[in-house]
């Protein structure tokens, strides 16, 4: 199965990611979690990324196509995979489509949470993330047993740089010009489903298990 999880930034996508991948056996493939991890370690790719990431631009198309190609087709190709957060530009859609038909394969599905501007910068001020394992938590929706803390690794939470109201404007700005785009390009393939993002944890996943069992 080779999944792509859209939506606007704090839509819910990697919440919903985690579960997916868990259930079903996917690879989870998350650009903006490496690009994280990548700067936790100090590489220059994370260094550089970074100064994009930080003020809610994107990073460019060439090295965001880069290192997905490497993470899918180098060394072992990936059978089974939910992407996160790629493609965001149509650019990357097509390059994706490329390596894929390399490949002889395809995409099953793209699954896109729909929620509305104030729902997300509500969502987003309130984030926190684990500095170890990535799980995420929010402070009023989804609190740790303790404060600060993971509950999954024991790691400290921190919010993140780009989860700021000037740094979120500016990532639901890009994610209208740039990112909407690609709803009508997957529409066109036929392999976009919708979900309501709005509705609790359990239901948006009870929504997305029910629409990958009715039409994969
Ligand atoms: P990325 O990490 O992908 O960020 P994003 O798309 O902005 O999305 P988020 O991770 O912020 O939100 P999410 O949808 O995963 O929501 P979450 O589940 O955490 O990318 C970061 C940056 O990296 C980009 O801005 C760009 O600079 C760069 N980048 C990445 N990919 C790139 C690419 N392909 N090309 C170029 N640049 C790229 O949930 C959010 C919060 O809401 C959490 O606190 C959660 O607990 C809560 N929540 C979730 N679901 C619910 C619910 N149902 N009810 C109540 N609360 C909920
Ligand atoms: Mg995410
Ligand atoms: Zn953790």
């Amino acid at each position: 199965m080779k999944l792509l999880m859209m939506g606007p930034p704090g839509a819910g996508k990697g919440t919903q990611a985690k579960k997916i991948v868990e259930d079903y056996h996917l690879a989870n493939i998350s650009t903006g979690d490496m690009f994280r991890e990548s700067y936790r370690k100090k590489e220059s790719l994370g260094l550089l990324a970074m100064e994009f990431i930080r003020d809610g631009h994107l990073v460019s198309d060439e090295i965001t196509i880069e290192i997905v190609r490497r993470r899918l087709f180098v060394n072992h190709v990936e059978k089974n995979f939910l992407l996160d957060g790629f493609p965001r530009t149509i650019t990357q859609a097509e390059a994706l489509d490329e390596m894929l038909e390399v490949e002889q394969t395809k995409l099953d599905a793209v699954i896109q949470i729909v929620v509305s501007d104030a729902v997300i910068l509500n969502r987003m001020v309130g984030r926190r993330s684990c500095s170890i394992c990535g799980a995420t938590y929010h402070v009023d929706y989804k609190p740790p047993q303790k404060e600060g803390v993971c509950d999954a690794c024991g790691g400290v939470l921190y919010q993140r740089e780009d989860d700021k109201h000037e740094s979120v404007r500016n990532r639901l700005d890009i994610y209208k010009e740039k990112t909407k785009p690609l709803i009508d390009y997957y529409d066109a393939q036929g392999i976009l489903y919708e979900v309501n993002g709005e509705k609790s944890f359990d239901a948006v996943y009870r929504d997305i298990q029910t629409l990958l069992e009715t039409h994969l």
